[in-house]
């Protein structure tokens, strides 16, 4: 028999949230990092005693579940408590916009977490540490939190748009009538925002070109984009809420794939080299490889662009060079 695993020290923010309260007892069944992973949660919530209170009742739920891989947890209002020797960190705590709003409206007010955290994490976090951001803006704020760092490369902070690919896949799936497993290669270029490019250029469906299938390039151009782009709206509007559960879940389907080497491609917004036009040093989404656990390459073959998808990326990565500029202050 093989000696049991070292546990993995997984630090996740807005612990008390509404994606907290969805995501945690998944990564501790084993979801996110193997079903022979142990894990030490440490949860970060904000210093206030009602709402450390109920970080307590997440625990006390944590507990009641009895999980094999669940190996301890850290409670607590400090970053550099809940960060410290971290192998994973996942950014979740923020604020969720509300009906009416754009993510880009939260910049300035979440921004300033992600500079304390980005410190933090330099300062405490594992050598190894890998750093996902889901708070919004969740690309740029993921560039606010690795231009804090100065021990860790910016290649380990990555944010999440696997939530757009999820839904994308869905889309063309129910427009297609197909299972969701038929759809392939959808990869969503850019940022986690109404600019997003869902590549249905490069998809296929049942291994065949999306557009052949859909036959339809007014509806992948005309509905399809917008309603990827725009579905974090549409939840608001219909919730009341930002979307937890299906954030949740992109956000462990995020974590397992990059903590999974392998062939699959998937959608990480990552730090630009310059790949697909992007301005250097924004974090754009792009179609990513593990490698290593948490370690990734850029894929470059097989997504060629011809000029509509050209605009739209071009379109998407002025929005990010924009928000770059809005928070230029915060990336000292
Ligand atoms: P929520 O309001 O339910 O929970 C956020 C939690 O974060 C709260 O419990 C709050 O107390 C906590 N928090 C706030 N500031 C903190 C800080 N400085 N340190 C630690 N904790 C802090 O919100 P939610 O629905 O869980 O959403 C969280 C964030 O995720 C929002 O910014 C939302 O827009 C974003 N989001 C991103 C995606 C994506 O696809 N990238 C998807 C869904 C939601
Ligand atoms: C989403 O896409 O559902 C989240 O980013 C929440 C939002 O503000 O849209």
């Amino acid at each position: 028999m093989s000696a049991a695993k070292a546990p993995l020290r997984v630090a996740v923010t807005g612990a008390a949230g509404q994606i907290g309260y969805s995501i945690l007892p998944r990564i501790a069944a084993g979801e996110a990092f193997g079903k022979d992973q142990p894990v030490i949660l440490q949860l970060l919530e904000l210093p206030i005693d009602k709402v450390q209170e109920a970080l307590k009742g997440v625990a006390m739920e944590l507990d009641d579940c009895a999980f094999p891989l669940l190996q301890g947890m850290v409670l607590s209002g400090d970053p550099n408590v809940a960060f410290k020797d971290a192998d994973w960190v996942l950014l979740i705590g923020s604020k969720p916009r509300g009906p009416g709003m754009e993510r880009a409206d939260l910049l300035k007010d979440n921004g300033r977490i992600f500079v304390e955290q980005g410190k933090a994490i330099d300062a405490v976090a594992s050598d190894d540490a890998r750093v996902v951001v889901v708070g919004n803006p969740c690309n740029t704020n993921c560039m606010i939190a690795a231009a804090q760092a100065t021990r860790l490369a910016p290649e380990r902070f990555t944010a999440m748009t696997r939530l757009d690919q999820n839904r994308a896949q869905t889309q063309l799936a129910q427009k297609a009538g197909v299972p969701v497993s038929e759809v392939d290669d959808i990869i969503i270029f850019g940022n986690h925002s109404p600019t997003m490019f869902a590549d249905f250029t490069n998809a296929t469906i049942g291994g065949k070109p999306a557009r052949e299938v859909v036959g339809d390039d007014a509806w992948l151009e005309n509905e399809f984009l917008p309603t990827v782009g725009k579905r974090g709206a549409a939840i608001i509007a219909a919730r009341g809420l930002s979307s937890a559960a299906s954030a949740a879940n992109a956000a462990i389907d995020h974590v397992r794939s990059l903590h999974t080497p392998g062939d699959d491609i998937h959608s990480i917004a990552v730090r630009s080299d310059g790949s697909y036009g992007f301005d250097e040093g924004v974090w754009a989404s792009v179609p990513v490889r593990t490698t290593a656990p948490g370690t990734y390459e850029v894929v470059r073959e097989g997504w060629d662009h011809d000029e509509f998808a050209a605009g739209k990326i071009a379109a998407t990565n002025a929005e990010l060079v924009e928000e770059r500029e809005t928070v230029k202050e915060m990336l000292g």
